[in-house]
């Protein structure tokens, strides 16, 4: 099985005032995807990007984009995020009525489809659905907004997921979300997650340069992932 970390960034705490640098910036720095939030006011108290910004972003760049939806029956977005270069779609359990079923149409569509979960939502909520996903994003903050807190329990929740797909033998992404910063990359890293999204925390920390806070989560990786 594939263990490699790849490390992704939150483009909703890049710098909009020049944008453009800070894409360039992310290629030279070699991260793997783009974590695209969009959020509806809704199921989320904010809102965040949107389809016609990734359009922006699709014509400036080859990096991987992937949507997180944080809004109430996503179902109805995916063909449009899939036409401005979406690759992954994630989606809230929490917010979604006909779980299995809207798996199904982010893959007919050709995207890895992935499932968030909150902090306070169990494991079990995806004992039904594992063969429908790709992609399984625990939430390490409540979802909103950038700069919060790390939920500690979290930590326990990736070691529990790791486990269990490890015991079913699935090839399933384990992606963090949510003060993934340079102290909690570790404890992350060790429990099993696969995919890092970088936000305010470490990519796009005050004082320190985009290239070398992605080649200091690189190191982190290459210290404590899994073997
Ligand atoms: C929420 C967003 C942000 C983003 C912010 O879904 O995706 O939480 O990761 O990163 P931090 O927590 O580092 O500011
Ligand atoms: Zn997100």
């Amino acid at each position: 099985m594939d263990r490699k970390v790849k490390i992704g960034a939150s483009l909703a705490c890049a710098n909009f005032r020049c944008l453009e640098r800070d894409i360039r910036a992310l290629e030279r720095a070699g991260v793997d995807y783009l974590h695209i939030d969009v959020m509806d006011g809704r199921f989320v108290p904010n809102f965040a990007l949107n389809a016609d910004l990734m359009n922006t972003v699709k014509e400036m760049t080859t990096l991987p984009m992937g949507v997180h939806f944080m809004i109430e029956n996503p179902g109805r977005y995916f063909a449009t995020f899939a036409q401005v270069g979406s690759q992954m779609i994630t989606i809230h359990q929490e917010a979604t009525t006909h779980l299995q079923r809207t798996l199904g149409m982010i893959r007919e569509l050709g995207m890895r489809a992935g499932v968030a979960l909150n902090p306070a939502t169990p494991l079990s909520a995806l004992d039904y659905v594992l063969n429908d996903l790709d992609i399984v994003l625990i939430m390490t903050v409540n979802p909103g907004f950038a700069g919060q807190p790390l939920v500690p329990v979290t930590l326990n929740k990736i070691t529990d997921l790791r486990r269990m797909l490890d015991r079913q033998g699935l090839d399933i992404d384990i992606q963090v979300d949510g003060n993934v910063s340079f102290e909690n990359i570790p404890a992350m890293v060790e429990a099993g997650a696969t995919m890092l999204v970088g936000g305010t925390s470490s990519i796009f920390r005050k004082g320190i340069e985009i290239t070398d806070a992605v080649q200091r989560i690189r190191d982190l990786i290459a210290v404590h992932s899994l073997r």
